[in-house]
């Protein structure tokens, strides 16, 4: 008799996700560059529902007014928070949760601080040897994304960011020297983060500013394109260099749910969909997808690609296949006629009624991720690994003198629930990070009160405070779940 389970498997990696960017400040401490990410400022008094624009794409003049040393404008990536001095004391918090994994990225802005240079800074890499090294210490294995919203400002400022194909060599040379550098330290790699969303942020994605590109969407899938080689290229240096090397592709991916049963909705949807898989379509298969020559024809775009693109695309596809998952949306053929059912603020979905949100409008779907590996499995074929997923919320401190986090406890139970029941369907699965263990700052919006934490970091909006680190309730929870290999959900 054929039998299934929901177990997890012995060695399934549980562990915590983060980005260099968000987390480590010390700016421009060892030799450092400034990035993409560190020209974003957070000005309290805006109106919070402009607090997403520089995300969605900065100006020549906000660039130009972050690179003067006497701009009085606060940077919230700059200062992280400050886990380039408290790595240790925070490496062993994430050990004392029992993490197998953690995920985080390397700047390339410390290992090639403009990013064109021939020779890397020695420095920048040695800081990776000391994490890498504490992390092996507590038996914790590293998960690196080479590139995570931070190329090097000047491959934006001079180079005009990943359309120009120059970016490729540079970005090669980079993943060459930390592959070599880290050969014995680090097995698995990411090549970049959420390398779908270009479509939603590509400044911070793809190093374009707008202005530059009266048709940015061929400005868009050009430099998809030339990441697209570049992840390839970086694959296949990667094995050559670490032989028992797993490289994974990390898209974004949210569950898309017709508004209606019309025709039109579905297939609306349906389009929305194979746009944002068209990504990992490309990286784990190898080859673009049939459907993309139409879209490219009616878009008016069309890819310059060198002899041997499309050789090199098919021959170094990535072994794994990783997502973050935050939420669902819903997409309607005729959003304009809808009205006052926006939902999530970031993608601009819209609202789906059965369905709670999180303090800043992202729609919670724990079923939304059995379906999310479910799908991304039965395509690819590959392992699936969830690199991000999480709860922005605002914490404060309870009666018990600890931030009580139960809504990001049921969170994530819901969501591990929901994973239980893929692994019973068959998706292999091998690891899950949450979004963020530390508390740092936001992607998106450069808030630090948008915490998605276990550890709470003491630290505003403004970057005042005095960044102690305390465990929240969810510390303890996450550590019984790691302990019991993600049998143990109950409170
Ligand atoms: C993902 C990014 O999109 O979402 C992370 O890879 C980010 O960098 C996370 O932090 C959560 O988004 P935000 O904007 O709430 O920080």
């Amino acid at each position: 008799m054929m039998t299934f389970t929901k177990d997890f498997p012995d060695d399934f990696l549980w562990g915590g996700a983060t980005a260099a960017n968000q987390l480590e400040g010390a700016c421009q401490v060892d030799g450092k560059g400034l990035s993409a990410s560190d020209v974003f400022i957070f000005d309290a008094n805006a109106p919070k529902e402009r607090w997403l624009d520089q995300w969605a794409g900065m100006t020549h003049a906000q660039v130009a007014e972050a690179q003067d040393p006497d701009s009085k404008k606060y940077y919230p990536k700059r200062n992280g928070n400050d886990f380039y001095h408290h790595y240790e004391e925070d490496i062993a918090l994430f050990a004392e949760m029992g993490f197998k994994c953690f995920r985080m990225s390397i700047a390339w802005t410390r290992i090639f601080p403009r990013g064109d240079e021939t020779e890397p800074n020695e420095a920048g890499l040695r800081f990776y040897d000391k994490v890498f090294d504490t992390l092996r210490k507590h038996n914790i294995e590293p998960i690196v994304s080479l590139s995570h919203y931070e190329m090097p400002l000047t491959l934006v400022t001079e180079y005009g960011g990943w359309p120009n194909r120059k970016i490729i060599d540079f970005y090669v040379q980079f993943a060459q020297t930390v592959f070599q550098r880290y050969r014995t330290k680090v097995k698995y790699w990411m090549t970049f983060n959420e390398i779908n969303c270009v479509k939603h942020h590509p400044y911070v994605s793809i190093g374009v500013v707008e202005e530059n590109h009266p048709h940015l969407e061929q400005a868009k899938y050009q430099g998809a394109h030339h990441q697209f080689v570049a992840s390839a290229l970086a694959t296949k240096a990667c094995h050559a260099i670490i032989p028992d090397s797993k490289v994974g592709c990390m898209i974004s991916y949210q569950i898309l749910y017709p508004h209606t049963c019309h025709p039109d909705d579905l297939q609306a949807c349906e389009e929305v969909q194979r746009v944002s898989l068209f990504f990992s379509d490309v990286q784990a298969r190898g080859y673009y997808p049939a459907w993309t020559e139409r879209m490219f024809a009616e878009k008016n775009v069309v890819l310059e690609k060198a002899v041997g693109d499309d050789e090199i695309l098919r021959q170094y596809p990535v072994d794994f296949v990783s997502f973050s998952y935050y939420m669902s949306s819903t997409v309607s053929a005729h959003p304009e006629k809808l009205e006052g059912v926006k939902g999530n603020l970031i993608t601009g979905g819209i609202r789906n009624p059965h369905l709670p949100e999180s303090d800043w409008g992202w729609q919670i779907d724990p079923k939304g991720l059995r379906l999310a590996l479910n799908q991304l499995y039965d395509r690819y074929q590959k392992p699936v690994f969830i690199a991000e997923n999480g709860l922005g919320a605002v914490d404060t401190v309870g009666p018990s003198g600890i931030i009580e986090d139960d809504y990001r406890i049921d969170y994530l139970r819901l969501h591990i629930e929901q994973m239980r029941e893929a692994i019973a369907d068959g998706v292999q699965l091998f690891g899950y990070t949450w979004w963020g263990p530390i508390d740092m700052v936001s992607a998106s919006t450069s808030q630090m009160s948008k915490r998605y934490g276990f550890i709470h970091v003491d630290q505003d909006d403004m970057g005042n405070g005095s960044k102690k680190r305390s465990r929240k309730k969810s510390f303890h929870w996450y550590k019984k779940v790691i302990a019991s290999n993600g049998v143990d959900l109950s409170n």
